[in-house]
C-alpha cells in the first residue's frame, strides 16, 4: 500500500522506519520531509494535496490543532485517511474528511522497532477491504490493539506517554545504582534488557503481573523489601495521577 505522510515530525519518521518501505511525504520545512524521504527511498512532494493525490492512505501525521486547515488540502484528493492525531475522536475525522473512509491509529515510539503498542480506534461503522489493508499495514508496527473509540484517549495515556514514563523509571533506577556504585553505562544496560525481557515474559505468562512478581519475591526475601518500599512511596498513586493528568482538559 502507497502510504502518504502529512509532517515529517517525530512520530512520522518512527512510523517511516517501522515499515521500512518508501514513503510519500510533505512537510512545511521542505528538508524534513527531504530527509525523511531520502532515508525511506521515498520522495518528498511539494504539498499536502499532492501527497494526497498520489498515496494510496494519507497518514496524518501534524498535530491536532491542524486537521481543519490539512483536511481543506487534503480531503479533495484522498483515496483513505488515517490519523494518528490525539484527542481526535472518529467523528471529529468524518466531519472533516466527510467524503473518505477515515480510521484512527494511536501509535508509540517503539513503532520504529516494530515493537510499538497501536490501538485502532472502532466504532462500529467501519467495513470494507481497505479496512483490512489497513489494519494490517499498522499491525506491522508491534501489537495492535482494537479498542472502542471513547477508549483510545484512555490508552494514549498508557502507551504513548509510556516509552517517557518507561524512560523516567530506567533512568531512577540507574540513577540508584550510581549511587551505590555501578558505572552508569552498565546500570543502563542491566535495567534496560530487564525492561525488554520483562515485557517477553508477561506476553508468554498472558500479562499476568502478579504471577511475575510471585516469582521473584521469595517469601521474607530481597524482592519483596524494594516492592514493598516502591508501594509506600507511592508508585501506584503516582501512574494513577500521571493518567488523570494527561485526560484532564488542558
Ligand atoms: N509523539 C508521540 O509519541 C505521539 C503518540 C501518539 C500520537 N501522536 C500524534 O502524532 C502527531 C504528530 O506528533 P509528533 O510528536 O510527531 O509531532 P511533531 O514532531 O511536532 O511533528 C508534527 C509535524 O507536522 C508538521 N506540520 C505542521 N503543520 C503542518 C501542515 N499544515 N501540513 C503538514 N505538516 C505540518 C510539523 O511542522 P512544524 O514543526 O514546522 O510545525 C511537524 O514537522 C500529533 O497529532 C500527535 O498527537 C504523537
Amino acid at each position: 500500500m502507497n502510504v502518504g505522510l502529512i509532517g515529517c515530525g517525530n512520530m512520522a519518521r518512527a512510523l517511516a522506519r517501522g515499515w521500512g518501505r518508501p514513503v510519500l511525504c510533505a512537510d512545511p520545512v521542505a528538508e524534513r520531509a527531504q530527509q525523511l524521504a531520502e532515508e525511506t527511498g521515498g520522495e518528498a512532494l511539494p504539498s499536502n494535496a499532492e501527497v494526497a493525490r498520489r498515496a494510496a492512505l494519507v497518514v496524518l501525521c501534524h498535530k491536532p490543532a491542524q486537521l481543519e486547515s490539512v483536511a481543506a488540502e487534503v480531503a479533495p484528493h484522498a483515496r483513505a485517511v488515517a490519523s494518528i492525531l490525539a484527542a481526535t475522536p472518529l467523528q471529529r475525522l468524518r466531519e472533516a474528511y466527510p467524503d473518505t473512509p477515515v480510521y484512527r491509529f494511536i501509535p508509540s515510539l517503539p513503532v520504529e522497532v516494530r515493537q510499538g503498542a497501536v490501538v485502532q480506534a472502532a466504532d462500529g461503522s467501519q467495513d470494507s477491504k481497505v479496512d483490512a489493508h489497513v489494519h494490517e499495514l499498522f499491525a506491522e508496527l508491534g501489537t495492535l490493539v482494537v479498542l472502542d473509540d471513547a477508549l483510545v484517549d484512555v490508552a494514549m495515556g498508557l502507551m504513548s506517554c509510556g516509552p517517557a514514563y518507561v524512560a523516567l523509571v530506567a533512568e531512577a533506577q540507574v540513577d540508584a545504582g550510581v549511587r551505590h556504585g555501578i558505572p552508569a553505562a552498565q546500570g543502563a544496560a542491566l535495567v534496560a534488557q530487564t525492561l525488554a525481557g520483562t515485557a517477553e515474559l508477561l506476553r508468554r505468562r498472558d500479562y499476568d503481573t502478579l504471577a511475575l512478581r510471585r516469582e521473584v519475591s521469595s517469601p521474607g526475601g530481597l524482592t519483596a523489601r524494594g516492592v514493598d518500599a516502591l508501594e509506600r512511596g507511592g508508585l501506584r498513586a503516582a501512574f494513577s495521577d500521571a493518567l488523570d493528568a494527561v485526560l484532564r482538559p488542558s
